[in-house]
């Protein structure tokens, strides 16, 4: 479908790192390697700015539900799946089972962005915060990651998911930064639908591991303080392996209205919705709605249009 469509102006910025060696790596390194290998650099996009520029086409491989308009529709979407231990305790269940429901909703919603040409999903599975839960809900999340992973391998090289792994990976098993190094490398071709899961992730955490990078290149003298600006910070933080690193649209479900140190830099000109559904009755429905919602706003970006 061809349709005119005003989107910020994309900052392209060069990239020269040629290492191929990824093995005993950190994930996050390995993210590294995988933009800078990234066909089409330097021509990615790294930042935004206020400005417009028109882009002529647009992609959707599946008809929208009526009232939804295919230039209206987000690139970025990030969700808050909150409420599994809510639905889990509305049913008498332990928290494990609200969030095995989760993993359903989430499949769902997947499938959602893929059909209507939203190109980027991030997810916030675990936060920093998180950590503190009970040791045993702590160790199911961990498993129910490694599970899913493992088992929606095919299905992601089979229906062309990019899948990233965000968030402070040196907390994880040696196990789990494995296979998160290796979905990473496995589907880093993949362009119909970016999945970022947010994994021991949070806000202030990305952006200190992101002065922390700026602050050893300034103390290798690789960069001046003049160097550092937005586009430096962006470039340094974790979303930014993602073409679109800042959502468009934030929904968070179960009711609450918090942004909970999720993508703090991120959500900028991010639009926000809070949906009422606990995360695991977060359905089509629910979707539909939020996006347009979406859709009926008007982003200014600071600008008096
Ligand atoms: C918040 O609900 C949800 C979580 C902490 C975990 C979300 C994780 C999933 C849905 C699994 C995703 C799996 C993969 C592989 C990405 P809560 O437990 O805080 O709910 P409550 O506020 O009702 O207690």
């Amino acid at each position: 479908m061809l349709s005119s469509l005003r989107l910020p102006i994309p900052i392209y910025c060069s990239n020269s790192s040629n290492n191929n060696n990824n093995s005993l790596i950190s994930p996050r390194q390995n993210r590294r390697l995988i933009r800078n290998q990234t066909p089409g650099f330097p021509n990615r996009l790294l930042a935004t700015t206020n400005e417009y520029v028109e882009v002529k086409e647009y992609e959707t491989t599946e008809q929208l539900p009526e009232g939804l308009q295919a230039e209206a529709m987000p690139r970025h979407v990030a969700v808050i799946m909150d409420g599994n231990g809510r639905w889990a305790k509305q049913r008498g269940l332990a928290p494990s089972a609200g969030h095995e429901e989760g993993v359903r909703s989430l499949r769902a919603i997947m499938e959602l962005c893929g059909k209507w040409g939203i190109k980027v999903l991030t997810v916030f599975a675990f936060s920093t915060d998180n950590w503190i839960r009970p040791r045993v809900e702590v160790d199911f999340l961990m498993s129910l990651f490694q599970k899913v992973l493992e088992s929606e391998m095919e299905k992601f090289k089979r229906e062309g998911i990019r899948v990233s792994i965000i968030g402070d990976s040196s907390k994880l098993s040696p196990s789990l930064q494995k296979l998160i190094n290796h979905i990473e490398e496995t589907t880093k071709n993949n362009s119909r639908l970016h999945l970022m899961v947010a994994v021991s992730y949070s806000g202030k955490y990305d952006v200190v591991q992101a002065c922390k990078a700026i602050a050893a290149q300034a103390k290798d003298g690789l960069i001046q303080l003049e160097d550092i600006n937005e586009s430096l910070i962006e470039q340094e933080l974790e979303t930014n392996c993602a073409e679109y690193p800042s959502p468009d649209l934030l929904i968070r479900t179960s009711g609450e209205l918090r942004i909970s140190n999720f993508l703090l830099w991120q959500v900028a000109y991010t639009e926000l919705f809070f949906a009422e559904a606990l995360w695991p009755d977060f359905g089509e429905a629910e979707f539909i709605e939020a996006l347009t919602s979406f859709q009926q706003r008007k982003r200014r970006f600071g600008a008096r249009t």
